[in-house]
Parts: C-alpha cells; structure tokens; sequence
C-alpha cells in the first residue's frame, strides 16, 4: 500500500473513532457527523443505517463491545405491544436514529421512529438492518447466546411481522411509503421500491439463521420460507431490465385479466424510456428496476437495491455479473468522479417538480437524485469481490482516495459527474469515513465478506 493510502486510513480511523458516542460509560454508537462547520439539526444522533457501515469495522477489527451494546440498547427503544394510537411508533419498528439525552443528572435515549424526521416519514430499513448486522455480531465473534436470547429473538419477531403482514396488495414484495430508507426524502419511491426489497430479502435470510425453530417462532419461520421463493422470483423477473427483456416489455400486451397474464402489472409501453435505455443498456449490462406496481416500472438505477442484490444472492449469477458489467461500461455515468451514484439518471424539469414535490435539496443531480455518495463504495467493493471482479473495487477505491480525505469526508457529491461537494453535504460523515474503511478491509481481506454476504439459497438453484 502506498504512504498516501496508509496515511489516508490512518486519517480515517482517527475521524471513526471521534465519531463514537457512549452511554452509560460504554460506547453505544456513532454519531451521524462531526462537522465543525455546519448547523447539527439531526446529523447529530446515531443513525441505525448509517451505523451498520461503522459496526461492520468494528467487527472486524475485533471491537464487538460496542456492536453488541448498540444492538441491546436499539432493541429496548422497540415498541412492543399493539400500537392503536397513530401518533405512537408501531410495535416492531426499530428508530431511524436515536441521541443520548442528559436531564436531571441522568442519561437516557430519545429515538426518532420519523416523528421528528423531515417529512415525519418512519423508516423501513432500519429494522431490516438491525437484523442484517445481528446475525454479522453472531458471524464475527462464533457468539450465537446474544441472539438465541429471548428478547433478541422476539425482536426479530416483531420486525419481521410488520413485514411479512398481509396489507392492502398481493405481492411478495414488502409495501413502504415514499422516503423509508436511506433516501429519506419523496422521490418517487412509494410501494415497492428495489432498495428496500434487497434489505427485505437478506433481512429475511439471516432471520431464517438466527430464529431457532421452536413453536413461538413457528409461525414467523412459515412466514419467512413462504415469502423467499416468491420474491426473489417476483425480483429476478418482473424487476430486471436488459436488452432482451426491454424488447419484451416493448411488445407488451396490456390488460390482460386473469392468471395467464404476461404483463401483471400492466406496463404500459410508453411509460418506459425506451430510445434512452436502449441507448444506455450495454448488450452486456443489466440491472433490477427502481420500483415496480400498478402500471409503475421505474427505470432508475437504484445502486443500493442493486449493489445488496448481489451481495445477498437475490440475483442469479448471470445477474450479479450483468449488474457489474453495466458498471464498468456505464463507469463515467455511474462512478465518475466519486463512487457512486445512488440513483441515475436525476430527475429533471416537470419530472422533479411533480415527484419531489420541487425540493431543492434533491435539485437535479444533487443529494439522492443523481448524487454520488462515498458510503456506497463499500457495498461495491463487496459485491464485486463477490463475484470475483477485484480489480473493478479497486479502481473504485483509487478513485475516491484522490479526493475523500481532502475533501474532510463529504457526505455527497453533487453533479452529473460527481465532481462537486454536495452543496449541502456534510463534512466528517460518519458513514463516508467507515464506508472507506470498509471497501480497505473487504479487499485486504476478503473473508471479512463472509460477515455481509449471502451464498445463493438452495431453493432457487
Ligand atoms: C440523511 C440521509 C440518510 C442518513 C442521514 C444521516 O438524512 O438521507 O440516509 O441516514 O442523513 O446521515
């Protein structure tokens, strides 16, 4: 490794550990970011989703202390009991983020279930992610008591329940409103949207570790087998998009009523970029959709939902590689400047007024719609040591390496080609500096993967 590199980490690790919050005199978490410059409003709590990027260092670095406390203390701020009054959490929800409060000489957690969020929008992905870095707490020290405990086991229960509950649909997939995941803000994303589908199905994979199979958790265990199957199929089907399934969606027949229905969702033709996509979509790309429902197939390119479709075995093989191949050809759209894009393309004109509600955090090419974020990179660096695509990691990392440290761990980058700081980013981000250090521990030593990946379950082969 080069001096600049080595220095560059050294940086890192320093900023992670100023990012650490304790509690009761023990290290609970990591607050969202540490910047001196810019008025706090929320970034000063820890945030479920952006944590599981610091969690996993730690982890592997052998600091499982404070994994362990975050995951016991996180799961007391669970509501659970029946929740009738609407403007308390539901039972099962795990906090979007949560911040060390001191009154009267004593400490406690305040949670944010979205009832303080911009937007009041509650997120889905934070349980999903909980238990996701459960079963790599279980992985990284061989210790299965933590989760065999009852309470851990009945807060697995009580998220999957919120999920696998039959609501007003009939998909496999799990129903959200717009803004309940990383991308907190409207952006087009009610229903069904891939980033939370991804989660859902890895989610779903590790409870199936982590539940023991006894009578309470019979039921949930059901629950579980029963939706796999169907929504990795509904995923690999109905969601993918390369040239040979754009030209059958092209040709699509519409209204169809019944169960021979090819087009189930009733997508109409002129509702799809086509002229663009076939221009973009290399021969041997591919990728999952950004949201698929009624009439609804949103061509975005999502990279979360797509970057943990790899990394948890919810696309085939053949898909894992197309995902990586339109990478690689599509590399100045989708890595530019800074890795990597979390949508793309942007939404621009009426298309951002009408579905963004005009916001102009999320302006054409800034923030979620069509910003690079760095925190990303370590997702890519897994799914392409995955699948055996090393080298595509690290040019990656080369590439954030020339500005990360520079630029004090900007939160986002702004631009069709990610060459400015995002105009509202925030400097010191957490997730920015772990998501560096990470993809450096993912390719120094690829059997940390095992603690994030999924192998391709059996069912499906
Ligand atoms: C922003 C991001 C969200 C993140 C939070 C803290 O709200 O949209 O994904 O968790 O900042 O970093």
């Amino acid at each position: 490794m080069s001096d600049r590199s080595l220095a560059i980490e050294e940086q890192a690790w320093e900023a992670l550990e100023k990012s650490i919050i304790h509690y009761q005199g023990k290290p609970i978490g990591t607050i969202a970011a540490l910047d001196p410059d810019i008025t706090a409003l929320n970034y000063d709590q820890c945030f479920i989703r952006d944590f599981v990027s610091s969690a996993f260092v730690f982890l592997i670095k052998g600091k499982s202390d404070i994994v362990r406390y975050f995951l016991e203390e996180t799961l007391k701020l669970q509501p659970k009991t029946v929740q009738l009054d609407c403007l308390k959490p539901s039972r099962g929800l795990i906090p979007a983020s949560f911040k060390v409060v001191h009154a009267n000489g004593r400490e406690y957690l305040k949670a944010d279930f979205g009832d303080h969020a911009i937007g009041r929008v509650a997120p889905a992905d934070a349980g999903l992610w909980w238990i996701i870095l459960l079963r790599a707490y279980v992985i990284a020290t061989g210790d299965k008591s933590l989760a065999e405990r009852s309470d851990f086991q009945e807060g697995i229960r009580l998220i999957l329940e919120l999920c696998l509950v039959t609501r007003f649909d009939m998909y496999p997939m799990v129903l959200v409103p717009d803004g309940a995941s990383m991308i907190d803000r409207r952006l087009g994303l009610y229903g069904h949207p891939l980033d939370i589908q991804s989660l859902y199905y890895a989610a779903l994979r590790a409870s199936s570790e982590l539940l023991t199979p006894n009578k309470e958790n019979q039921n949930i265990i059901y629950g579980i087998y029963n939706r796999l199957g169907p929504l990795l199929k509904q995923l690999r089907e109905n969601y993918w998009l390369d040239t040979e399934r754009l030209n059958v969606i092209y040709r699509f027949q519409v209204e169809e009523y019944g169960e021979e229905a090819l087009n189930q969702f009733n997508i109409y033709s002129d509702s799809i970029p086509f002229y663009r996509l076939a221009k973009w979509l290399p021969e041997a790309g591919g990728y999952l959709a950004g949201n698929l429902g009624p009439s609804q197939l949103d061509c975005r390119f999502f990279a979360l939902g797509n970057l943990m479709a790899i990394i948890s075995s919810l696309a085939d093989e053949q898909q894992c590689h197309q995902i990586l191949n339109l990478i690689e050809l599509r590399w100045s759209d989708l890595i530019g400047n800074m890795p990597m894009k979390l949508c793309y393309p942007a939404l621009e004109d009426t298309e951002w007024r009408l579905i963004t509600g005009a916001d102009p955090k999320n302006r054409p090419w800034s923030y979620h719609n069509g910003g690079s974020w760095p925190v990303l990179l370590w997702m890519l660096t897994a799914a392409a040591k995955k699948m055996d695509r090393g080298e595509l990691a690290h040019h990656a990392i080369a590439i954030a390496e020339r500005r990360l440290a520079e630029d004090r761990w900007a939160e986002y980058y702004d631009g069709p080609d990610g060459r400015l700081i995002g105009k509202e980013a925030r400097k010191y981000q957490t997730w920015t500096i772990a998501g560096y250090l990470l993809a450096k521990e993912i390719i120094a030593d690829p059997s940390h993967l095992k603690l994030i990946a999924f192998e391709p379950a059996l069912s499906a082969n």
